[in-house]
């Protein structure tokens, strides 16, 4: 680059691609997704995607004998080849890759399931995209509360009880829309909530973003695809380890699938970009082929590790064990074993401080924290270097511990409209202290636990506000879809 023109210096440089190759050349210890964790020798094959020949395989959609069949040929294209075996090997009747994230695959259920009819009983704590796909569909929300820990400050899943109640509650209801397992690792019963949905008459939509890796070995739970749910939802990038972004929809072979499958076909065609990315396919086809191969050995010593961590936390006693408490609540049956949840409030260290502690002191990168904890995972095939990541936490200096209030969610205000009608209204921006009473225009959600607190088209009272205002104002907390930090201001319909 020295003999560069004036000219040509006076082009200013890429300063996220720097940024990239800076935090690239740092010694992290990753413990959050993606799940390869940037261990090339664990994943070669994935690797070496992006050699000297990542150009050439940067090629466009719709490449004969790639994308699409060689010109006389009966076979299937490598692509649906490739797609054929992932839905195989998910046990689905039919599996679509996504490059828009399983964000993508929740917008296109919601597209689909609206050809059935205009009501789905969800999940109060869904990922924000089932609402977005909700606005963009026209699809009228009624909602299960998944149970959430006050202590720890999680919300896990919702119980086969509460779905009963919900669809009873609303017999138009033409899907009922779960997530599992929680960001915590937290696994739902699924064959019980299959059951209740289909005595109901209508499909199970499982959101296992988090559990793209489950089925593939004998001690990681099974895959919400082959327990009997209709459509799943995984977000392959997370813990299946194939690259951000890329994502897979399975149909399941169900009672439904002859019913949904044109209409995912069709919903697919409305939200995917007629440029996929050949790197993301291939990231997908090869995470499917390693997690196979891996299920043999490599995912088992993922689960040792992981294990062995809990043992050596376990058997040092600074930090409480906080799985028994997550056991506990009424809708969890299993926890993934590839996650690990440490108490750290426990040890004298808030979860948020311990996170960047360990990140300043030893390089260490932790999926998320809360208040009193910290979450790590590793993906299937990853090793973690427990000695290092346990003595780093044992290391951990005590700090001022501030009251720590168990969680209490306020009730979320009545519905005044709809989803919809709400995200096209005009709108204006009103100060939180003159908000209680006004309708919501946006979605806010305070995390930690992470569950919506007010929708577009809902009320939002006084003790909503009182609530996201505290969070934010926390060392710990912030506010989804806020304005600001602060939550000083609101987003409501107009006047
Ligand atoms: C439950 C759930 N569903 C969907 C998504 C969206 O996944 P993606 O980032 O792959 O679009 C997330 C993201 O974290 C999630 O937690």
């Amino acid at each position: 680059m020295t003999d560069l023109s004036p000219d040509e210096r006076a082009v200013p440089g890429a300063p996220y691609a720097d940024a990239l190759h800076r935090n690239a050349s740092g010694p992290w210890v990753r413990l959050g997704v993606p799940g390869h964790q940037d261990q090339p020798e664990r994943h070669p094959a994935l690797a070496s995607l992006a050699g000297p020949e990542l150009l050439a395989m940067d090629i466009p959609m719709f490449t004969e004998g790639v994308d699409l069949p060689l010109p006389d040929s009966a076979e299937p294209s490598p692509l649906e080849e490739a797609m054929r075996l992932a839905a195989e090997a998910w046990g689905a009747r039919r599996t679509w890759f996504l490059t828009h994230g399983a964000s993508q695959g929740n917008h296109v259920s919601c597209l689909a399931l609206r050809n059935l009819g205009s009501t789905a009983v969800v999940q109060r704590s869904v990922h924000t995209s089932v609402i977005d796909g909700a606005i963009l569909a026209g699809l009228r929300l009624e909602f299960v509360q998944p149970t959430v820990d006050p202590h720890l400050g999680i919300a896990h899943g919702v119980t086969a009880d509460a779905l009963e109640e919900q669809l009873t509650a609303n017999p138009e209801a033409i899907a009922a829309y779960v997530v599992t397992p929680s960001y915590f690792g937290a696994v739902a019963d699924v064959p019980a909530l299959v059951s209740v949905a289909h005595a109901h008459g209508v499909p199970l939509v499982v959101d296992e973003a988090w559990g793209s890796h489950f089925g593939f070995h004998p001690e990681l739970p099974e895959t919400a695809v082959r327990l009997g749910a209709d459509l799943v939802i995984s977000s392959t990038h997370k813990l299946g380890g194939s690259l951000t972004q890329s994502a897979m929809l399975h149909l399941g072979d169900t009672e439904y699938a002859d019913t949904l499958e044109p209409l995912i076909v069709r919903a697919m065609n409305t939200v995917a970009t007629t440029s996929p990315s050949a790197l993301l396919y291939a990231s997908l086809d090869l995470a499917r082929r390693d997690m196979q191969l891996n299920g043999l050995r490599g995912i088992g010593d993922s689960i040792a590790d992981v294990e062995r961590l809990r043992d050596v936390l376990n058997a040092h006693g600074r930090y409480a064990d906080p799985d028994p408490s997550i056991h506990a609540a009424p809708d969890v049956i299993a926890l993934d074993p590839l996650r690990f949840v440490v108490d750290t409030r426990s040890g004298g260290v808030p979860g948020y401080v311990a996170r960047r502690l360990l990140e300043e002191r030893n390089h260490i990168h932790i999926e998320m924290a809360t208040d009193s904890c910290i979450v790590g995972l590793i993906g299937a095939g990853s090793r973690l270097d427990v000695d290092y990541v346990a003595d780093a936490l044992h290391a951990l200096p005590e700090s001022d511990l501030a009251d720590h209030p168990p969680i209490h969610l306020p009730p979320t205000g009545e519905r005044a409209m709809d989803l919809r009608e709400a995200y096209f209204s005009a709108t204006e921006i009103v100060p939180a202290d003159a908000v209680a009473g006004r309708v919501s225009a946006d979605s806010l959600a305070a995390y930690p636990p992470g569950v919506a607190n007010v929708l577009p088209g809902e009320v939002i009272t006084a003790a909503v506000v009182d609530f996201l205002r505290q969070t934010a104002a926390s060392p710990y907390g912030w506010v989804r879809g806020s304005l600001d930090p602060q939550v000083t201001r609101f987003r409501v319909i107009a006047d």
